[in-house]
């Protein structure tokens, strides 16, 4: 038996080196590194593109139609094109991109010094460096949120934290691994140690409590709104973190209930304050985020989405890793599948669920109501993967649950999807999700090139406010004012609305 060829990618500027079987695509490996890929991997929107310092990399039919001449001459490829067929030394530029590049009032002045952006999510972690003159991205390090292993989703966590002890624990525990990481970037670019000026963090809610040590009691039951989720500012020494003394650290404040200080910086990333249309921004989540409104008037709400877009509690969910199906497509009446990884089928991610699906409900497998047609009991998508009733009940939840948001929301304000100009999906799952089998399963009731994946807008948003921190007009400071939290579990509509929402689509209602 020969042994499967293996090559070594290396990153710049991360300096990350990283090996893998022939024909791996590079998508995969990269993801895994905080690289985005806003049209979800569709070569449609160059937004994925990477420079080949060395080594072969292939072009495509898709690169040829989005890249000049002249830049694939000079190395550059659009990484969600591509797979993995030489060594390679792979230069990373996106994060570069959405900084300085602003004419309009929001411009950002550079300032002198290094500064690190921090996006602490319930599962991941991504850390940037950025040279505060210049806008550079640095170095970039990513991570499994360590407390992780005590609760794998914000509820569990609260669960875990009501215990004084063990909230201390989970507080020095993420203090140590962002300090770990800081390291890491300073390591990694070589850059020095005393240059770092500010640190800015950003996370939802319960996020900030446990980084900040503060009693998560609140948020554990109704009206679940933190008592403390204003900016909590740190000094070096207060975390234990090998910075200078004179370093500021702060952890940018949260908007109300589980709207926290990530969906903050995905509105400052997203600019919805200045823009006289109508706008929504949603993070697809077990706990799913919602802001709508225009620079007149913005409200935000979260809704409990349950963890079925993140492939958890589903029969044959998983997150997506190797193996996970990520993409289904119908093609003459038959399935496609994309897998992960390039491996057998092992099970579903979220985005394939969502088009699973929507593949169910073209092929009418799926009745609008849920239930699957002519008694089936369950679907066969691809030996050994199936799709049971309760998987598609846990969807219809999810959706039901962010689609109801977004409903009252618009209603607040007294308008109708209709009025919505652009609405950007925030997150990683955000960039993955098909937008046609979003809009199929009632998931979005837009047409879908009002439909933007917007990437990390929570560590673009914390890169945005290292620039503007002493609270001017257009800064995470001057935003904290215009954004209305809205308790959707207190408004006396939400319930009836959720259930209208539950069903999907008749094909005669979905958005062209
Ligand atoms: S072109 Fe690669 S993600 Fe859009």
């Amino acid at each position: 038996m020969t042994k499967e060829a293996t090559y070594r990618v290396l990153l710049r500027p991360t300096e990350v080196e990283l090996r893998a079987p022939a024909g791996t695509q590079l998508r995969d490996l990269l993801f895994e590194q905080g690289v985005e890929f806003p049209c979800g991997g569709q070569g449609r929107c160059r937004g994925c593109r990477v420079r080949v310092l060395a080594g072969a990399v292939e072009v495509n039919a898709a690169q040829r139609e989005r890249l000049s001449e002249e830049e694939l001459k000079n190395g550059w490829r659009l990484a969600c094109q591509c797979r993995l067929t030489d060594d390679v030394v792979i230069e990373l530029r996106q994060w570069d991109a959405a900084i300085l590049v602003d004419e309009s009032a929001f411009a950002f002045e550079p300032r002198l010094g290094l500064g690190v952006a921090v996006d602490l999510g319930t599962t991941t972690l991504v850390a940037q460096l950025l040279d505060l003159t210049t806008g550079h991205v640095m170095a970039v390090r990513t991570a499994l949120n360590a407390q992780a292993r005590y609760g794998a989703d914000v509820m569990s966590r609260v669960g875990y934290a009501a215990d004084k002890d063990h909230l201390l624990a989970l507080a020095q525990l993420i203090r140590r691994q962002i300090g770990s990481l800081i390291d890491q970037l300073i390591f990694a670019s070589k850059a020095r140690r005393s240059d770092i000026r500010d640190v800015v963090l950003v996370g939802n809610t319960v996020m900030h409590h446990l980084f900040c040590g503060l009693d998560v009691e609140p948020l554990s039951h109704y009206p679940f709104e933190p008592q403390e989720g204003g900016l909590k500012t740190f000094g070096a020494n207060d975390l234990g973190w090998n910075l200078e003394p004179g370093a500021t650290i702060r952890f940018l404040p949260c908007l109300g209930g589980f709207v926290g200080s990530d969906v903050l910086a995905g509105v400052l990333a997203t600019r919805l304050a200045e823009s006289q249309e109508m706008g929504a921004l949603v993070d697809l989540g077990t706990n799913g985020e919602i802001v709508v409104g225009n620079s007149a008037r913005l409200l935000c709400a979260s809704t409990a989405a349950g963890p079925a877009f993140e492939g958890a509690r589903i029969s044959m969910g998983m997150r997506a890793a190797t193996g996970a199906i990520s993409q289904v497509t119908v093609e003459d009446h038959h399935l496609d599948f994309r897998v992960l990884g390039n491996a057998a089928p092992q099970g579903l991610c979220g985005s394939g669920l969502v088009d699973a699906v929507a593949a169910g409900l073209d092929l009418e497998v799926i009745q609008p109501s849920g239930r699957f047609a002519n008694g089936r009991k369950e679907w066969t998508l691809v030996p050994p993967v199936v799709l049971t009733q309760s998987d598609i009940r846990e969807l219809q939840l999810a959706k039901g649950a962010i689609a109801a948001g977004f409903h009252i929301l618009l209603d607040r304000l007294g308008a109708s999807a209709g009025d919505v100009r652009k609405l950007y999906l925030a997150g990683a799952f955000g960039n993955y999700i098909s937008h046609s089998s979003a809009q199929r399963i009632g998931l979005i009731n837009l047409p879908v090139d009002k439909v933007n994946a917007a990437g990390n807008t929570a560590l673009l948003g914390a890169k945005l406010a290292l620039f503007s921190l002493d609270g001017e007009e257009g800064s995470y400071n001057g935003l904290l004012h215009k954004i209305e939290h809205v308790p959707l579990k207190a408004d006396a509509k939400f319930q009836d609305v959720f259930v209208e929402e539950l069903a999907f689509p008749e094909p005669s209602h979905v958005p062209s």
